[in-house]
Order: structure tokens, then sequence, then C-alpha cells
């Protein structure tokens, strides 16, 4: 197995279904807290908040790794360029540390050969330092392999939390050498109610979204949890001081039972 180095910061903010002032306050508490990673995406329609609230902090945009995602309407021949252009244009940015092309085509209907040439364009062009991918089966990442090469991909972001571990897919991403970004690592919020996560934050005296978070941390996962209240920002944060014992790391991977939350209507067929 390759092993991946990434300057993909492992604990980021997310910012999926955050909008107008509930997004720029989530950005700008994150970055007053520490936060360095942020994740948005055109299809959020909340690059122009995220912006206005990175713009408003005392942080340099050089310090922050902001990652954007292309959504699927602007996968035809030249298309993607001036739709990433108009989300730096909202970003304030000049250019994103990280894009991501956000789902695979619809029914494939676009080959991802001609949106991955787009995006390392871009890349060529100075408008991205990275670029990457999110929601690829295996199918999809040996296309954008082929298309591109494994060096090139900074990223896979998956779903992945205790109740869908995706190991199939992240092993495969993993011989490859790219590394694996892990959306809703909080199960959006499932993970609080789970008991064997709970005793395990007992016994560290944590909560258990920092367990939670700590389990993806510890398997060389970035993280993006996304919070609304600044208290659950900050604690957060913390789950990267912890460390959870091997007895631990696997009795969390036993509460894998497929359950996938995602799906924008048009999912690829999961490995
Ligand atoms: N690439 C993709 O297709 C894709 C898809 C989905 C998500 N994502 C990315 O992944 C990010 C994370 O996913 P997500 O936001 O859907 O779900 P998530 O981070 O797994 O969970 C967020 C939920 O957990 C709650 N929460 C957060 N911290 C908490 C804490 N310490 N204690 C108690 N509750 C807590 C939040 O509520 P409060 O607001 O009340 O704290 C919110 O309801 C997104 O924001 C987005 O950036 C990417």
């Amino acid at each position: 197995m390759s092993t991946s180095t990434t300057k993909i910061p492992a604990l980021g903010l997310g910012t999926f279904r955050l909008q107008d002032q509930q997004a720029f306050d989530a950005v700008y508490n994150g970055i007053e807290l520490g936060y360095r990673h942020i994740d948005t995406a055109q299809i959020y329609k909340n690059e122009a908040d995220v912006g206005r609230a990175i713009a408003a902090s005392k942080v340099s945009p050089k310090e922050l790794f902001v990652t954007t995602k292309i959504w699927t309407d602007s996968f035809a021949e030249e298309k993607l360029i001036p739709s990433l252009k108009e989300s730096l244009h909202k970003l304030q940015l000049e250019k994103v540390n990280l894009t991501l092309i956000h789902w695979p085509a619809p029914n494939d209907e676009i080959p991802v050969a001609v949106y991955m040439e787009q995006l390392l364009e871009a890349k060529k062009q100075g408008l991205t330092e990275l670029i990457g991918v999110s929601n690829f089966t295996i199918k999809h990442l040996q296309q954008a392999i082929a298309t591109v090469g494994a060096d090139q991909i900074a990223t896979n972001q998956v779903e992945v939390h205790p109740f869908l571990q995706n190991r199939k897919l992240v092993e495969f991403a993993q011989q490859q050498g790219i590394h694996i970004t892990a959306y809703m690592p909080l199960a959006y919020g499932k993970v609080m109610q789970e008991p064997v996560i709970q005793k395990i934050a007992a016994a560290h005296n944590a909560t258990a979204a920092q367990i939670a978070l700590a389990w993806s941390l510890q398997q060389g996962f970035a993280v993006i949890p996304s919070s609304t209240k600044r208290e659950n920002l900050q604690s957060n944060l913390a789950a990267e001081q912890i460390t959870l014992s091997d007895t631990e790391m696997s009795a969390i991977a036993g509460l894998d039972i497929g359950e996938r939350i995602a799906n924008p209507g048009f999912a690829p067929k999961w490995d």
C-alpha cells in the first residue's frame, strides 16, 4: 500500500446547508476559533457568504485552505473553468486551495475524462492549487486516474462515519495513494446517540462528536464537521488531541451498518 502525504489540513469546517448569516457566522467564528480549512461548494449557494466571512476575518486568506466543488451542470466542455472563476469571484479569492468534482455526472452522461481534463487545466491556469474528486466510486476513480494520473488527485471526499465505513472504496483509494476526506463525519449528529461511542466518550471525558472525529482522524482521513453553534465548533476542534486505543478503534469499526445518508437523487451504484 502506498502512503499519501497531503497538504489538506486534517480538521476542516463543513458548510453544507448553511445560508446567509448562519454561513457567515459559522465561518467567521470557525476561523476565530482556529479552523484553517473551510469546505464549501457551488451547490451550497453560500460561497459569497463564506467569502465575506473570510474577508472579514483577521486571518489572511494565505493561511487558510479553502475547498469548493464544481456542480454537475458545469461539466460539459468549456463550462468548468468559467464556473470556477465565478466561484472565485464569490469567494473573493484569486485561487482556491482545492477544487473537487462534487459528484460523478448523473448516469455518466458526460465522460469522466471531459471534466477531469478541464479541472486539470484549471490547476494549470493557477485557479486552484490542488484538484480532486468527491463521491467517486472505484470505477470513477479508475477513469479519473487514467485521465490525469493518481498523483494529481489530492483527495476523494466521501461519506465516512462509524455507520458507513466505506472500506472497499477507502482501501482502493489508499492503494493508489489518494487521500480520503470523510464528509458527514458525525452522521449528521447521529453518532451522539450511539451507546458504544458514548461509553468511549465518557472514558476520555470527551463528547461523542469528538470520539467520532478522532476515529476518522486516527485512520489518516481529513474530517469536515459542520456546526451552527460556536461551542460545538470549538469542542470539535479538540478531537485532534484524543488518541483512541486499538480496542476502542475496533469497537467503533464494529458499528458499520452501511448506512448512507447523502444522495442527491442521482448517486452512482456504490461499491
Ligand atoms: N461532498 C459531498 O457530497 C458532501 C455531502 C455532504 C456533506 N459534505 C460536507 O461535509 C460537511 C459535514 O457534513 P454535514 O454538515 O452534513 O454533517 P455532520 O458534520 O456529520 O453533522 C452536522 C450536524 O451535527 C451537529 N453537531 C456538530 N457538532 C456537534 C457537537 N459537538 N455536538 C452535538 N452536535 C453537533 C450539527 O448541529 P449543530 O449545528 O446544532 O451543532 C449538525 O446538525 C458538510 O457541511 C459539507 O461541507 C459534503
